[in-house]
């Protein structure tokens, strides 16, 4: 995975638990020589221990992690590829065109990088839905994201999950809708 997810991660975890939070999770996942830049892409499994660390170490589950870790990073993300994105753009818009626009672009500039190909269905101009598949079945980050750039073009999203990967189906049906 792209370092900027580790990078985030680290700031995440400083910002909600405190600096010293940090080593302590890096140690409870055996990581404590871990160096983590942007430039450069560690493997998934770092990342599912990370997570399975903290679980361990706040008592939240992983579903709430990632999806905290999601809300909390879109306000970075969205600001580092701005030169991408249309300053006109509602959430829903930039959502809808992240695969596009965002997506294929980090996978042909970061070779170690593999975001989700992400299918998007315009409903109406007030509601989309986001078809997920990915083995990391991080479906949990994708809502987070997602209310994350809605609170960042402060516009409030609500976020549903008719289909889940976790509950057996063949990909995650992400439904999200603008006031
Ligand atoms: C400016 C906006 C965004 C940027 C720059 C961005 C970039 C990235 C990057 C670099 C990764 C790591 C991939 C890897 O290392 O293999 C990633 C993963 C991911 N992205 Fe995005 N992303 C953006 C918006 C979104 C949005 C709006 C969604 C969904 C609503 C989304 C869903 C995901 C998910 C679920 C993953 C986890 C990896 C996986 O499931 O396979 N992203 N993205």
């Amino acid at each position: 995975m792209h370092g900027i997810v580790f990078v985030e991660l680290e700031k995440f975890v400083k910002t909600k638990l405190g600096a010293e939070a940090w080593p302590k999770l890096l140690a409870h996942a055996g990581l404590s020589q871990a160096k983590y830049k942007l430039t450069a892409a560690f493997p998934d499994e770092e990342a599912l221990k990370l997570v399975g660390s903290a679980v361990a170490l706040t008592g939240m589950t992983a579903p709430q992690i990632l999806e905290s870790f999601g809300d909390f990073i879109a306000g970075d993300l969205l600001q580092m590829y701005a030169g991408l994105l249309k300053k006109e753009w509602s959430a829903l818009d930039v959502i809808e065109n992240t695969e596009a626009t965002i997506h294929s672009v980090v996978r042909q500039k970061n070779p170690g990088a593999a975001p989700p190909a992400l299918e998007v269905k315009r409903v109406s101009p007030q509601e989309l839905v986001l078809v997920y598949r990915s083995q990391r079945k991080m479906c949990d980050l994708a809502k987070g994201l997602a209310k994350g750039v809605g609170r960042e073009r402060a516009q409030a999203l609500t976020v549903d999950e008719p289909d889940c990967m976790h509950r057996g189906a063949s990909a995650c049906r992400i439904r999200i809708r603008s006031a």
